[in-house]
């Protein structure tokens, strides 16, 4: 099948990221998780103790940060790594989902992230997902999607997904962290949440995650095709 680069953005919690997977899965493609680096990066933070505020620490952080993706051989799932130490439950805790938006909106930060960001998708055949993907890291993507979702419905299915890993969190505190992420997220200066004009807007309050998963699965499909020339061979 062709390469195409697939990006896919959203508010917090509408399903991207398994999304993304399962669209990565079907179609043969690498997945990335652009918030799991900005999760990363703000673990980073915390457990040193630096300050986004201080450019000495901004710049120290940033120096001693190595994020890396690696499947588990026993589950077949990508896990995201910190300077070698698997992080994957840890980045999804609420302790960083309360400070990840704050981290994320500091551009030396973003500049790094979104550097190694195109650096993992030059290659193309790539699924990624995030904020920025189709305004800012993959501006030239061949697909991209803005996947909606109501507040109610992406904080139930965000407290399923904790409550799967054994945390157990108050809808109430859910839909407070979803609601400022995306206050902080759509009224940033650098690279705000928006939907491009030529992405495809995706609604999937009502739809399952295999709708979600096929309507973009079929698109992108659609976009491999016509990249082939008269003779069929991929462009
Ligand atoms: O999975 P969820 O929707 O909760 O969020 P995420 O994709 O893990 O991203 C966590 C946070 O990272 C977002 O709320 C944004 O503040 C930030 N982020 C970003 O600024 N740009 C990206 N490309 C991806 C994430």
């Amino acid at each position: 099948m062709g390469k195409i680069v697939v990006a896919i953005d959203g508010y917090s919690g509408c399903g991207k990221s398994s999304t993304a997977k399962a669209v990565a899965k079907d179609l043969g493609f690498t997945y990335i998780d652009s918030g799991a680096m900005y999760r990363a990066a703000t673990l980073h933070f915390l457990n040193n103790f630096l300050s986004i505020s201080n450019p000495h620490d901004v710049e120290k952080g940033l120096r001693t940060l190595e994020i890396t993706f690696q499947i588990n051989p026993d589950s077949g799932k990508q896990e995201t790594y910190l300077n070698g130490l698997n992080v994957e439950d840890e980045i999804r805790s609420m302790g960083v989902s309360e400070k990840v938006s704050e981290i994320a909106t500091v551009k030396e930060i973003r500049k790094e992230l979104v550097a190694q960001q195109k650096r993992l998708g030059r290659k193309k055949g790539v699924v990624m997902d995030g904020r920025d993907i189709g305004s800012v890291v993959f501006p030239d993507a061949e697909l991209k999607v803005f996947m909606t979702a109501d507040l109610e419905t992406r904080a139930v299915r965000r407290q399923q997904e904790l409550y799967e890993k054994g945390d157990l969190v108050e809808l109430e505190d859910i839909i407070k962290n979803l609601a400022e992420r995306d206050r902080i997220d759509s009224t940033r200066k650098e690279s705000p949440l928006i939907k491009v004009p030529d992405a495809v807007e995706i609604d999937t309050s009502n739809l399952t995650f295999e709708e979600q998963v096929a309507q973009i699965v079929q698109l992108a499909k659609g976009v491999i095709d016509n990249e082939k020339d008269y003779a069929g061979n991929h462009r």
